[in-house]
């Protein structure tokens, strides 16, 4: 049974995240996707509405894996979750060049407390690279369209109403 722990803030999640949740869960057998709850970032949604809508688009979008995949919220050491589901590896999307420093440092930091534990970078889909959560939040408090950078499930929290 080979496990893998995908950890990130999700505030909201994107259809890039999405997409690596659905390319990781051809890698593993099981994939947990965690929820942070005290992010340094101050997330604008609260954290059960986070883990929500990633249950929610999961199996709307992702049915065929949907079983496979868990998602919960957590607090404390990424490694130490890991540790507590007996995951092998944390997996982290990578946009671009930008996004390599800061992850390079998390993965070489979480390899030092969890040598038993790896790290897997999935490149994020081309067609993905440009989105970040900020910038969805922020189209959508100004009223621009972001109905093709999330899930539908994740529209009602960003005060879009869902098509029907
Ligand atoms: O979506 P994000 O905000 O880029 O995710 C960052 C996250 C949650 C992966 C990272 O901040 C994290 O793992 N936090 C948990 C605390 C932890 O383990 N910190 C030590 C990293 S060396």
């Amino acid at each position: 049974m080979r496990l893998a722990v995908y950890p990130g803030s999700f505030d909201p999640i994107t259809r890039g995240h999405l997409d690596v949740i659905e390319r990781a869960s051809g890698l593993f057998d099981r994939l947990v996707v965690a929820v942070l709850v005290n992010t340094r970032k101050s997330p604008v949604l609260d954290v059960a509405d986070r883990a929500a809508v990633i249950r929610q688009a999961v199996d709307e979008e992702l049915a065929a894996v949907a079983g496979a995949i868990e998602v919960i919220t957590f607090d404390g050491l990424t490694v130490e979750l890991a540790r507590q589901k007996g995951a092998t590896s944390i997996v982290r999307g990578l946009r671009a060049v930008s996004d390599f420093e800061s992850e390079q440092q998390i993965a070489h930091l979480n390899r030092k407390l969890a040598p038993e534990i790896d790290t897997v970078f999935l490149m994020t889909g081309l067609e993905y690279a440009y989105l970040s959560s900020s910038l969805v939040r922020e189209i959508a408090a100004f009223g621009g369209d972001v109905s093709a950078l999330v899930p539908p499930a994740a529209l009602p929290y960003l005060g879009v109403a869902r098509p029907a």
